[in-house]
């Protein structure tokens, strides 16, 4: 688990649900339902900005994607929220957990408990990111 520094006091930190998309025609699979590939599509493209964001480092590749668990399937016209949260802060690479929802119902759409981003250098070699803790771009503009 990561925690955020909250004054004196350290908290679990929270899943941010950023990304809202709306579930269109084009999106939709031979059932009806939101395509799978397109869904894994949103989300490491979701996880690949809040890794960028965290590491301060726009080269970051996917590693790793532990089981994911498709719970409920959006319809047409659905508006889902993508949530991502840091769970572990290595030396190069950065795990994460993801949780997908109905915007509207909270019903849960999708879970994968581990996505792992490594940070590279320019030749595409693992590279230390220096990172230990979540940190939010408000905070480091207030510093700065
Ligand atoms: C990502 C890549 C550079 C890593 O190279 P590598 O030789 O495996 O690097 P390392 O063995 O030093 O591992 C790097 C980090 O990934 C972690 N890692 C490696 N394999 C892992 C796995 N199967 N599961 C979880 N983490 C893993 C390591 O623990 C290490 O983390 P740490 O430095 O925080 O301890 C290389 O595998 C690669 O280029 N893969 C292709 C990436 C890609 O094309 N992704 C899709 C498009 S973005």
């Amino acid at each position: 688990m990561c925690y955020r520094r909250f004054g004196q006091y350290m908290e679990p930190s929270e899943m941010r649900f950023h990304t809202r998309k709306w579930v269109k025609p084009e999106d939709l699979n031979p059932n009806q339902t939101l395509f799978g590939g397109r869904l894994l599509q949103w989300i490491d493209e979701e996880a690949a900005l809040y890794a960028i964001i965290q590491l301060e480092n726009p080269h970051v590749v996917t590693k790793f994607i532990s089981e994911i668990n498709f719970i409920t399937a959006p319809r047409q016209g659905d508006i889902i929220e993508i949530g991502i949260v840091a769970t572990h802060f290595g030396t190069t690479s950065l795990t994460m957990r993801c949780e997908v929802r109905n915007k509207l119902t909270r019903e849960s759409i999708l879970t994968i408990d581990k996505m792992v981003f490594v940070n590279v250098d320019i030749n595409g070699k693992p590279a230390p990111h220096g990172k230990t803790q979540i940190t939010y771009v408000e905070d480091r503009r207030k510093k700065s």
